[in-house]
């Protein structure tokens, strides 16, 4: 039978953990009848002043469920308490999948329930989403927090490109252990002492997800003692959201970068040539073919480092390749700016290579470079070709 361990973190919360663990044993994991569930409580106790007692409340219920299991520690924050937890429940008690959940009845027990159905039925990462149908933030929040969870978590959904996910920054979510979890090398999350490492955490998850399930979550207002959320909280999972944005499209920026760079040489190419006694168009032509071989050059040591071609033989076969590549661009831009004076008339050449480039070009060479010169792209449709390319 599947094993689920929820990983469920406290901090000072005697009140919420003494209703927490019977509401957990006598009414919810009795009603799951197909997985065997446990909880581990990853209790931190404070660096000075009087501890509350929340781990003296979870040992003596200790003695009456079995599958209740305690972490104590000095507090690290809630990233390194998750990160203590999380092994614990896969090494310790090897787990089939973990629960992330809060203690404080914001995430109501009773919907722990269709995040199990959700896995059972074959999911590798639940989300438990409050914005999705039948889910909801507390009615009792004032208009602005609700704006500010909103927006939020809307601004992570474009940054991160995830527009099919509506809650990138819910607490409460379950992960497959075998080729999810196990994959991620959790100490090496960003952020581990605030609640910010949740979306890196997360976005690591859905990486290695074949299947990602929201189901809803009634977002509850908290019920006992307050939240350790915060303004810096949220700059922080901004933070982490952009930086995970940008390391993604790292490839695609470098790229943008070196043909910045190419267009700078083929400008001062133009310039240097036409004065030394070139004919413009013979001139413009030489300024190119530099800017074609700083573009080579630098994708190569740069842009796709991880493919770099150091082979002089297959070096000189790649640069013919590019060269031929970039003359489709040539071919591009005189199609698209000639279709377009015809249409338009001669007024509108600047604004039709300003397209052809933007909408054409560059998407052109990105395709290109990564599916026929350092063959980054491994799709199968092209297959043949790029074998036979070299
Ligand atoms: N062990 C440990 N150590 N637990 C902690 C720590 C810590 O440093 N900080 C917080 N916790 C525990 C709390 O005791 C609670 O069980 C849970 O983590 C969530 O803390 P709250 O203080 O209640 O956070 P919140 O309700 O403001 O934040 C919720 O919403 C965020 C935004 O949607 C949580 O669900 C977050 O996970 C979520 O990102
Ligand atoms: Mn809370």
């Amino acid at each position: 039978m599947n094993k689920i361990v929820i990983v469920m973190p406290t901090y000072k919360e005697k009140e919420n953990i003494e209703k927490m663990i019977p509401e957990l044993f006598e009414k919810q994991f009795p009603s799951i009848k197909d997985a065997e569930m446990h909880l581990l409580i990853v209790n931190d106790l404070p660096y000075k002043g009087p501890d509350d007692g929340t781990g003296d409340v979870v040992r003596k219920y200790m003695s009456n469920y079995s599958r209740l299991h305690i972490l104590e520690g000095k507090k690290e924050g809630l990233g390194w308490a998750y990160v203590r937890g999380i092994k614990y429940a896969v090494n310790k008690l090897q787990a089939d999948a973990i629960i992330e959940m809060d203690a404080d009845f914001q995430h109501p027990p009773r919907f722990v329930r269709p995040m199990v159905e959700a896995y059972l039925g074959g999911a590798d990462y639940v989300i438990g989403s409050r914005y999705i149908k039948g889910g909801s933030v507390p009615s009792e929040w004032a208009i602005h927090r609700k704006a500010i969870s909103f927006f939020g978590n809307l601004f992570i959904r474009i940054i991160l490109l995830k527009p099919s996910i509506h809650d990138l920054t819910t607490g409460f979510r379950l992960t497959r252990v075998r080729g999810v979890l196990d994959k991620i090398k959790l100490e090496n999350l960003m952020e581990l002492k605030r609640f910010a490492y949740k979306v890196d955490l997360l976005y690591q998850s859905i990486k290695n997800s074949k299947k990602v399930v929201e189901v809803p979550l009634e977002f509850a207002p908290r019920a006992q003692e307050s939240s350790k959320f915060s303004m810096k909280e949220m700059l922080a999972t901004f933070k982490v959201a952009i930086i995970l944005g940008i390391k993604d499209k790292e490839r695609f920026i470098k790229y943008a970068i070196v043909g910045f760079v190419g267009y700078v040489i083929n400008a001062i190419g133009l310039e240097i040539f036409y004065r030394l006694g070139f004919a413009a168009g013979l001139a413009a032509a030489l300024g190119a073919e530099f800017a074609i071989i700083s573009n080579f050059i630098l994708n190569n040591f740069w842009t796709f480092k991880d493919e770099k071609i150091v082979d002089f033989k297959r070096a000189l076969l790649k640069f013919a390749q590019f060269n031929f590549s970039s003359f489709g661009a040539v071919i591009i831009q005189g199609v698209v700016v000639g279709i377009g004076t015809v249409l338009f008339g001669n007024s509108v050449r600047q604004v039709m290579l300003v397209i052809a480039i933007g909408f054409f070009v560059i998407p052109y060479n990105y395709a290109m470079y990564n599916l026929f010169i350092w063959k980054t792209w491994k799709i199968p449709f092209f297959a043949r070709i790029q074998k036979m390319l070299g």
